[in-house]
């Protein structure tokens, strides 16, 4: 096996090569290949959901994922939630609610949010508890949060 390899993937919009160890995760191609330190790294076993990225337009943990996985692949990090300086309407609304908590759970939260309002765009209650379900917190509550993701809903800008 070589001691690296070249990787080649979209990441944000941009296509970027990394040379990466070929066992690396696609967290740490993120994190260290790419310096984009806003996905984070938790519990590393696919529990937490801190190390939430979307991959070929689908939630992962990206602790979980073998960088080779990734070769050609489309990645979104929450780095690329916001528009340049404009915040998304997710990131707006975590704001707005006080839903913004340390910085290791919120960008995994905000990349679930952003998803599940994707998927389901006016979600009830229990709805959104299921979609952030991956996502852990064990420090506080998660009543600002859903108020954040139903507020973004009741915009009409989850879509
Ligand atoms: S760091 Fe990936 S799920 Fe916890
Ligand atoms: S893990 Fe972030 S506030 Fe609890």
């Amino acid at each position: 096996m070589p001691d690296t390899i070249l990787l080649t993937l979209q990441v944000n919009g941009a296509r970027r090569t990394v040379e990466t160890h070929p066992m690396a995760r696609l967290l740490d191609v993120l994190r260290e290949g790419l310096r984009l330190t806003g996905t984070k790294e938790g519990c590393g076993e696919g529990e937490c959901g801190a190390c939430t990225v979307l991959l070929n337009g689908r939630v992962v943990n990206s602790c979980l994922i073998p960088a080779l996985q990734a070769q050609d692949a489309v990645v979104v990090t929450v780095e690329g939630l916001a528009g340049g300086e404009a915040l998304s309407p997710i990131q707006d609304a975590f704001l707005t609610h006080n839903a913004a908590q340390c910085g290791f759970c919120t960008p995994g939260m905000l990349m679930a949010a952003d998803d599940l309002l994707r998927r389901c765009p006016n979600p009830d209650r229990e709805q959104v508890r299921e979609g952030l379900a991956g996502n852990l917190c064990r420090c506080t509550g998660y009543s600002k949060i859903l108020d954040a993701v139903q507020a973004v809903a009741r915009q009409g800008e989850g879509k």
